[in-house]
């Protein structure tokens, strides 16, 4: 395939309205594969990049998009070859190096994860970084044997991008999760993904233990949310903590540590292990069916990416935004 000496990009910089233009490829960072991007999509960390809040982006000028999918145009690397279908997410991408809201990337070959066999590079996208942490996160409480307790996991946030997909692989598992959300018209879309029960969202806690309501939890919101799920978990649980979409800090009482033995576990997806998330993005292309990307992915192009940034830290935006970048 021939590689055109520019290519169409959403860039941003500091102090600046995020320009869609034309880019120089020479602009690229280092990176032994160029892979012409088809889809990218939306994810909380991109919406704080695009719209200018701080903690995301490292440097400037930068394309921003932290998940990308598409075919290898050109390979210093023996692992791929021109034709190749791959995905990438994480490891700085959108943040530190080019990201995916551009029709070329050029990355570094331990980066690239060929597209499990079933998945279209659309398909990829639909699940993304967003579907990725909620497979780490449910297979941490896997792990741990959280899901072997009688009581139903819970996944906040359940109405955004990861606690959409959390609650699909969850049931997809045979354990249908207790679904919360401050959204009650989502009630209806969160039972069609699975949701054994949809609540609203959960109160802070009154007192460091309440009663055992989940065996383990997927938190994407942190703050009193979190403290409150921890004093709810069941004596030997565990929450996976993944997110910060209510806030970052964390005030809490070590009495689910010591009395209950709750287990409190970090999910990192953009830095997770190479053979991990190979294995985490198969098992997810087995767990999650089309009928259910059909219902979580929403499509826009470039020229939406701003609007739909806005849209989606004003708790606007249900599901996953897949970014058509050819389109
Ligand atoms: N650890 C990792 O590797 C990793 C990877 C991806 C994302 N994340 C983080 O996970 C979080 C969610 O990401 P996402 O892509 O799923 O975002 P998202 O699509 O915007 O979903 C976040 C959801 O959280 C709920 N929410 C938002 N603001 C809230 C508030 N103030 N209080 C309580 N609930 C609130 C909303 O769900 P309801 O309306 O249904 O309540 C919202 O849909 C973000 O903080 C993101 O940075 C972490």
């Amino acid at each position: 395939m021939r590689m055109d000496r520019s290519f169409r990009a959403l860039q941003v910089d500091k102090d600046r309205a995020p320009a869609l233009g034309r880019v120089d490829a020479s602009t690229l960072a280092q990176g032994d594969v160029w892979i012409r991007v088809a889809y990218s999509s939306l994810n909380y960390k991109d919406a704080l990049a695009v719209t200018g809040r701080p903690g995301v982006v490292r440097r400037y000028p930068l394309i921003p998009g932290i998940d990308l999918a598409g075919e290898v145009v050109q390979s210093d690397s023996p692992a791929f070859a021109p034709g190749d279908q791959v995905l990438v997410t994480g490891y700085g991408i959108g943040e530190e190096h080019p990201g995916g809201f551009a029709e070329l990337a050029r990355v570094a070959a331990p980066w690239v994860v060929p597209l499990p066999g079933g998945l279209t590079p659309r398909d990829a996208m639909v699940l993304g970084t967003a579907g990725l942490t909620a497979m780490l996160a449910v297979e941490a409480l896997e792990r741990h044997g959280a899901l072997a307790d009688p009581k139903p996991p819970l996944v906040t946030g359940a109405s955004g991008g990861v606690g959409s997909l959390a609650v699909a692989v969850l049931s997809a598992m045979g354990h249908p999760a207790v679904a919360s959300s401050g959204r009650p018209e989502a009630a209806a879309y969160l039972g069609r993904l699975g949701a054994g029960e949809v609540i609203g969202r959960i109160e802070p806690a009154s007192r460091p233990l309440s009663s055992q309501r989940w065996g383990g939890a997927v938190d994407v919101v942190g703050g009193d949310t979190l403290a409150a799920v921890l004093a709810c978990t069941a004596h030997g649980g565990a929450v996976a903590a993944c997110g910060l979409a209510g806030s970052s800090q964390l005030c809490t009482t070590v009495f689910p540590f010591i009395l209950r033995g709750v287990a409190l576990l970090g999910i990192d997806s953009a830095r997770c292990p190479y053979d991990v998330r190979v294995e985490a993005w198969n098992r997810l292309a087995r767990l999650v069916p089309p009928a259910t990307m059909a219902l979580v992915g929403r499509e826009i192009t470039l020229d939406d990416v701003v609007s739909a940034s806005e849209d989606l830290l004003a708790g606007r935006v249900r599901g996953r935004v897949v970014v058509n970048v050819g389109g």
